[in-house]
C-alpha cells in the first residue's frame, strides 16, 4: 500500500484484512485505538516501522489470490450484522464459561505458586459479566435498529427515522463498553506475561492460556468490525434517512 504510514491501523485493516495478524504480533490496537496513523502507532510503541511495513507487505504476498480474505466494508450493513451474530456472538458466549472454568480451576490448583492466575480470573470475570451485558445490549438494541434503517433503505421508507437521531447515543455506550473490555484484556495479556507458559504448566493450564489468547484475537477482530465498520456505516445511514425524510 502506498503511503501506508500515514493511513490509520483501521484503514489498514479494512482495506487489507490480512493486516490484523500483524498488528497483533506487534500489539498494536487497530480497534479501539484504530484512529492512529501506522507512524504514530509505532513510535508510541518504540517500534521500527519500517519492520513492520516489511511484514505487512510479506502479509500481503501470503494472500491466496484464490480465498481471499473477508472484506467486511464491502457488506451490506444487515449481513454484517448477522456476521457478528453468528460468528462473534455466538463464539463470546460459547467459549466464555469454558475459559471462566480452566481458569477458576487451575488458580485453585496454582494459584499458591503463580499467584498472578488469581488477578487473571478475577479480571477474566469481570470481563466476561461486562461482556455478556455488552452482548445482550446490541442484541436487543442496536442491532436490530441498524436492521431497521437498512430496511427503510431499501423500501425507502423513511418516516420512523424523521424525529430524531437515536443511533450515535448507544454507539457511544457500546465503544466506552469496548474501551473497558480491551483494558481488562490487556491487564490480562500483560499478568499472563504474553500467555507465556511455565515449566510446570498441566493440561488445563496450558488450555486456559490458548483460550485466552484464541479470545483476545476475537475480542479485538470483533470490536474492529463494529467501531471501525458497523457504527460509522449505521450513523452515516441514520443521516442520510434522517435528511431525505
Ligand atoms: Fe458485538
Ligand atoms: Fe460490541
Amino acid at each position: 500500500m502506498d503511503g501506508i504510514e500515514s493511513k490509520t491501523l483501521a484503514q489498514i485493516v479494512i482495506a487489507e484484512p490480512e493486516a490484523a495478524a500483524v498488528f497483533e504480533k506487534y500489539a498494536l490496537d487497530f480497534c479501539c485505538k484504530g484512529k492512529q496513523t501506522l507512524t504514530d502507532a509505532c513510535a508510541a510503541a518504540e517500534l521500527d516501522i519500517k519492520k513492520v511495513v516489511r511484514d505487512l507487505d510479506a502479509a500481503a504476498k501470503k494472500v491466496d489470490k484464490n480465498h481471499p480474505p473477508e472484506h467486511f466494508e464491502k457488506m451490506e450493513l444487515d449481513a454484517l450484522v448477522n456476521h457478528l451474530l453468528q460468528h462473534h456472538h455466538t463464539y463470546m458466549k460459547r467459549s466464555m464459561p469454558i475459559i471462566h472454568g480452566h481458569l477458576q480451576k487451575i488458580a485453585g490448583v496454582h494459584g499458591e505458586r503463580h499467584p498472578e492466575l488469581i488477578e487473571i480470573a478475577g479480571l477474566f470475570d469481570q470481563m466476561q459479566m461486562d461482556l455478556e451485558q455488552h452482548l445482550l445490549k446490541e442484541e436487543e438494541v442496536l442491532f436490530p435498529y441498524v436492521k431497521k434503517l437498512v430496511q427503510a433503505k431499501h423500501e425507502s421508507d423513511h418516516h420512523h427515522f424523521n424525529k430524531t437521531h437515536f443511533i450515535a447515543n448507544p454507539i457511544s455506550v457500546m465503544m466506552n463498553e469496548h474501551e473497558r473490555a480491551g483494558e481488562l484484556m490487556d491487564m490480562i495479556h500483560e499478568k499472563s506475561g504474553g500467555f507465556d507458559l511455565p515449566e510446570d504448566a498441566c493440561a488445563t493450564y496450558k488450555a486456559a492460556y490458548h483460550e485466552l489468547e484464541v479470545f483476545e484475537k476475537d475480542l479485538h477482530l470483533h470490536v474492529h468490525l463494529e467501531n471501525n465498520i458497523l457504527f460509522p456505516k449505521a450513523k452515516a445511514l441514520e443521516n442520510v434517512l434522517f435528511l431525505v425524510s
